[in-house]
């Protein structure tokens, strides 16, 4: 047997035949372990004296098992998959290897995500929950933006993560993209934990928080929008393969990675934020924190796998899909104005609603050219340069400084 003082001793050529020699008994020791370990299986099906009935039973009925037939249920073929094959829709390659990777990008995002993991219950809402229960702690003004905010966010990233769990997973056909939209939906899980647990901890009415969606019309409207464009999508038997589901599918990604994640979280992330850095409700906005930081990476990969269909399938982005596309941002960028208006009747925390209508076309010209459309409100700039600041902080830089818990990454595991 090979120590690892042994390795460290070889070098030169005499590592190489060595490395060549371990490589071929490695080979040979697999032929040899299929063997070898197929016998042993075969042995262990024979049923014995002991079994019960039961036990008998299930081993008979695995000498039907047809491994070809099993496999054959799986999408994409049997071989071993080549980077040339794999693609962004409609692939035919298998899609349970992972690698070799094609989209690095979308891999790295994956990695950046888990190194950015965050819980909920990891920020203290102790200052919050005293400013919030004072009877004159905020303005009328200012209960307005967290109850509206929390009343919009506690369902919206719900509506996220339903259209990439039961739409956009089964039809984005790539390993290494899959794996990222894994991980974002367990975060919008995460950001639904978070808007739950600042609406538990501050005591609000649950019921009429969680059911704003339903009842006041700026926060429905958004809602709507966004669920437009999952229901022939969210269809089991939607398929894309064809010029106009293709297109389908390109909107649906485009309605709730620009708009939803791009465009909708902006105006009450601000607030939220603004709110923060005037010390009121940092509990509630270091969570907003956390979670928009996120959603800058969701918006970000969305953005990516957008770009990346369109290179390899250039005669979708036709000039009626452009046109589509402007348009879903324009209404975008005019509902989240109107939402906008309705949380922010007056000035508030240094900001109004002129201000955040500004701050809104800068994104929206963002998101425009971000998918290489052309900008729709020429010469707008940014009222609220300190946001972009925000998104890119690192997590060990606590922006309120409010953050008490440790994390606990391992658990507490023990094989006994
Ligand atoms: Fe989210
Ligand atoms: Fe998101």
């Amino acid at each position: 047997m090979l120590s690892w003082d042994e390795f460290d001793k070889e070098d030169g050529a005499d590592a190489v035949v060595a490395n060549n020699a371990s490589a071929q008994q490695a080979d040979m020791g697999f032929d040899k372990l299929d063997q070898v370990g197929g016998a042993a299986a075969v042995e262990a099906r024979a049923v014995a004296s002991d079994d019960s009935a039961a036990v008998a039973r299930a081993k008979a009925s695995l000498d039907q098992l047809d491994i070809a037939e099993g496999l054959a249920e799986l999408e994409g073929t049997a071989a071993r998959v080549a980077v040339d094959e794999k693609r962004m829709i409609n692939c035919r390659a298998d899609l349970n290897q992972l690698v070799p990777f094609k989209y690095d990008w979308a891999w790295q995002k994956y990695l950046d995500g888990c190194a950015n993991h965050w819980m909920p219950q990891e920020v203290n809402m102790n200052a919050d929950i005293a400013l919030w229960k004072t009877p004159d702690g905020l303005t009328d003004d200012e209960r307005r933006i967290v109850m509206r905010n929390l009343g919009f966010f506690s369902t919206a990233d719900s509506l996220v993560a339903n259209n990439l769990a039961l739409a956009v997973y089964r039809l984005i056909t790539n390993p290494e993209c899959r794996q990222y939209i894994l991980r974002q939906t367990f975060e919008e899980a995460i950001h639904t934990h978070a808007y739950q647990y600042c609406i538990e901890s501050l005591g609000m009415d649950e019921g009429a928080i969680f059911n704003m969606y339903h009842e006041i019309p700026s926060v429905a409207k958004k809602a709507s929008w966004g669920l437009k464009y999952t229901r022939s999508i969210s269809d089991p038997t939607f398929n894309t393969g064809t010029v106009e589901t293709d297109k389908e599918l390109l909107r649906n990604l485009i309605a709730y990675y620009c708009v939803l994640e791009g465009i909708f979280f902006y105006c009450g992330f601000t607030q939220i934020l603004s709110m923060g850095r005037r010390n009121k409700m940092t509990g509630v906005a270091e969570q907003f924190q956390y979670i928009l930081r996120d959603e800058s990476m969701h918006l970000n990969f969305g953005i990516d796998v957008i770009n990346q269909i369109k290179i390899e399938n250039p005669h979708l982005w036709d000039a009626q899909l452009k046109d589509e596309a402007t348009q879903m941002i324009l209404q975008g960028t005019q509902l989240e104005i109107e939402y906008a208006r309705d949380t922010m009747p007056r000035g508030v925390l240094g900001m109004n609603a002129a201000m955040m209508e500004d701050y809104l076309k800068f994104i929206a010209n963002r998101r425009l050219t971000q998918i290489g459309l052309k900008e729709e409100y020429p010469g707008t700039t940014n009222p609220f340069p300190w946001m972009s600041e925000i998104m890119d902080l690192k997590k060990e830089k606590n922006f309120f400084e409010t953050r008490v818990i440790e994390y606990q990454t391992g658990g507490a595991l023990s094989w006994d």
